[in-house]
């Protein structure tokens, strides 16, 4: 089924691998509204050969954050496109209480998702994790695996590991998360702007009691 009316605006929280950008692309494919993640965006902008993409791969690969004025900015003028007129589905940001003042100042009606996961399962996940380098799709070695083996179901491209996908940066990534983004869970449920979910079921489960407390 697929639902087209009304305004529908959703921001996925939730540590490393507990399936924001599974669930944000299920969610927006539902809605037809842009699945937009922060995360492909600068991975995207790492692959230039310019100064600016040689930074941010650095950043990237030890797992740190992009400075909140370079991200602030690239979600304003994402989130000015035409495109996310019906709604969209934010994936990795806002991740510190800066960026969630400022996404606030700009789209105050935005629902926050939060899927729970353990850190022991997340670094499981996150081992796991093959993805395409062209459509960007997320396949897991055991969980979600392609139907031919380290090969891409939409265009036949090898899938690859990403390169923050090692032990090092995912532990230093989830150290940012407990940090700096377990305290916008406070933020949001003072709005009363938070459902939380537990991320630990199947792709299909999660995605079905997602929509269950959506309401879709
Ligand atoms: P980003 O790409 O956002 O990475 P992340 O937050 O580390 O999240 P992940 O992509 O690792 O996990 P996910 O929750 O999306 O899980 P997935 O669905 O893939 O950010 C990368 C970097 O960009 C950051 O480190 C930072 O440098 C920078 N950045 C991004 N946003 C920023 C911001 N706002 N500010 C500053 N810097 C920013 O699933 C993981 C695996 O598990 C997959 O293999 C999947 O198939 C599998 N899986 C998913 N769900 C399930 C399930 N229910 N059961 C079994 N397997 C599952």
């Amino acid at each position: 089924m697929i639902i087209t009316m009304g305004k529908y605006e959703y921001l996925i929280l939730g540590p490393q691998g507990s399936g924001k950008g599974t669930q944000a692309q299920a969610l927006a494919n539902l809605l037809r509204i842009p699945h937009i993640s922060t995360g492909d965006i600068f991975r995207q902008l790492a692959g230039q050969q310019s100064e600016f993409g040689q930074e941010l791969d650095k950043i990237l690969k030890t797992g740190q954050l992009v400075p909140d004025d370079i991200t602030n900015k690239l979600v304003a003028n994402r989130l000015a496109e035409s495109d996310t007129n019906s709604g969209f589905v934010l994936d990795g940001f806002p991740r510190n209480m800066k960026q969630a003042e400022f996404l606030a100042k700009i789209k105050p009606d935005v629902l926050a998702i939060y899927l729970e996961l353990s850190d022991e399962e997340a670094v499981k996940r996150i081992s796991g994790r093959r993805v395409c380098p062209n459509c960007q799709a997320v396949y897991h070695l055991q969980y979600n695996p392609p139907r031919v083996d380290e090969v891409c179901n939409i265009d036949g491209a090898h899938l690859l590991q990403r390169t923050d996908d090692t032990k090092e940066a995912v532990l230093v990534r989830l150290a940012n998360f407990h940090q700096q983004t377990e305290p916008l869970l406070d933020f949001y449920h003072q709005r009363g702007k938070l459902k939380r979910i537990d991320g630990a079921p199947p792709i299909d489960v999660v995605t079905a009691n997602l929509r269950a407390i959506l309401g879709l």
